[in-house]
């Protein structure tokens, strides 16, 4: 009889990518997935840190998992992702019925621990950094999933060390996979039907810095745009400071390349940028917007907002809201900072109240509201090619795609029409989604 396992992903795209390998490899042994813990024989968190939240519900998490195990004394129960990376064996001391611990570079010995535990019930973590080429040639085999978007994993790591962020310390270097190998991935990713392609790394403009023969990213985007049967491509996550001409003028010169950059501001204070170590002032970044919005003129742009910095003065704040609304955001994720161990600014004295805090937190997202609302409340009575992507979970009879400017649209229609792009004129703009009639040739 199959093993089953059950797995629970948090975080950012980055982790969605390595849950996926973390399925094939659990299948590789005879385990098969199952929706939800209290059927399972194996139960995994693949973990976040990148604000303290998000690293306290890894706790919460597992005190679910506990009578089940109580229950059932054979569960296996295991974490990775960031937290496990940044905790390692700790995680084994502070949580007696944790079994295993795996780190980001530590995914594909997940097998090995599993069998450990299986055979010995011996418990064991491992989280060591591997070199470059070792790293490289872990890469996984993508096996088929029946999607229209997949994702594509360029570069892995961050060199970056912005103050606030955890990512360079449980993440490691930045490292470029070879082009040859993306483009290989992506042209049996679109053999095996996968419509749209997102390019991902913790900052892909930074793609083949370090690697004198290898392509520039806009380079890479010209091979991947020209690949046969591809529609839509995309990228995240963009750093600014690493934004080059070349690569705006992308968004002129490649036809699939969608007319959505995720561009992420932190703060529009020169004072705050600089203590976050971001490396480009405020005029920088409304340059290389305004170069964007003037190569491509229906672009809409997305960003993230740290509100709270220590010693964030009103001014700073003000500057940030003042951006904010010269870029005009389609969308923003905004939020309060969180102090991280090991990060330069975790060590910066703060003397704002948490009140104050919160109150420019609120104050910038009605801002951004009022804009996104303006800025999505355009589409309504026109007409916009549609990714169709799968049934909608709202309503029976429904499909849901996306626009190229990454605006989620619900509309009915035939399921024969998953992987077509069609016309859909918008009828309605809630808050977060379209609502939209398919247009009939
Ligand atoms: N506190 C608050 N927000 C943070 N981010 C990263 N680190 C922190 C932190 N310590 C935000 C940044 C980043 C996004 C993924 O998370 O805005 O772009
Ligand atoms: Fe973190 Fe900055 Fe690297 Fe982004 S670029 S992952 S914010 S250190």
């Amino acid at each position: 009889m199959n093993k089953a396992f059950y797995l629970e992903t948090f975080g950012c795209q980055m982790n969605v990518v390595d849950s996926e390998q973390i399925v094939d490899l659990l299948e590789g042994i005879g385990y098969a997935q199952v929706d939800a813990a209290d059927k399972a024989d194996l139960v995994l968190l693949n973990t976040c840190s990148v604000r303290d939240k998000a690293e306290r519900k890894v706790y919460g998490h597992l005190g679910r998992f506990k009578p089940i195990k109580d229950q059932k004394p054979e569960l296996i129960i295991g974490v990775g992702g960031c937290v496990a990376q940044q905790e390692g064996e700790q995680m084994l001391e502070k949580v007696s019925y944790l079994d295993l611990v795996f780190g980001t570079h530590n995914i594909h010995r997940l097998p090995e621990l599993v069998q450990q535990v299986e055979e010995k019930r011996q418990r064991g973590a491992v989280t060591n950094f591997l070199e470059r080429e070792t790293r490289l040639n872990l890469f996984p085999e993508r096996t088929s999933k029946d999607s229209v978007t997949r994702f594509v994993t360029v570069m892995q790591g961050c060199d970056n060390f912005c103050s606030y962020c955890i990512v360079p310390h449980v993440r490691g270097r930045e490292i470029s996979r070879p082009s040859q190998d993306i483009i290989a991935e992506v042209t049996a990713l679109v053999g095996e039907g996968a419509c749209e392609i997102t390019l991902l790394g913790q900052n892909v403009n930074s793609y083949g810095i370090k690697d004198a023969d290898e392509l520039t990213f806009a380079q890479l985007l010209h091979q991947v745009n020209s690949i046969a049967g591809l529609q839509r491509l995309r990228f995240a996550t963009s750093h600014p400071k690493d934004l080059t001409d070349e690569l705006i003028d992308c968004f002129a010169d490649l036809d699939k390349l969608c007319q959505h950059i995720h561009l992420p501001l932190q703060s529009g204070s020169d004072r705050i940028l600089k203590l976050m170590n971001r490396g480009y002032t405020a005029s920088d970044y409304l340059k290389k917007v305004e170069r964007l919005k003037k190569k491509c003129s229906q672009i809409r742009l997305t960003s993230d907002i740290i509100v709270g910095f220590p010693n964030e003065t009103e001014k700073d704040f003000e500057a940030t809201l003042d951006l904010v609304k010269q870029v005009g955001y389609a969308d923003a994720f905004t939020f309060l900072y969180s102090p991280r161990v090991e990060t330069a600014a975790a060590k910066m004295q703060d003397h704002q109240s948490g009140v104050q805090k919160q109150q420019r937190f609120e104050r910038l997202l009605e801002v951004q509201h009022e804009i996104s609302a303006a800025i999505w409340q355009k589409d309504d009575g026109q007409m916009l090619s549609v990714l169709v992507e799968g049934e909608s979970k709202q309503a029976q009879g429904q499909l849901f795609g996306r626009t190229t400017s990454n605006r989620i649209v619900n509309f009915t229609g035939s399921s024969a029409l998953i992987g077509q792009v069609v016309p859909v004129k918008i009828v309605k703009v809630h808050r977060n989604s379209h609502l939209g009639e398919l247009v009939e040739p």
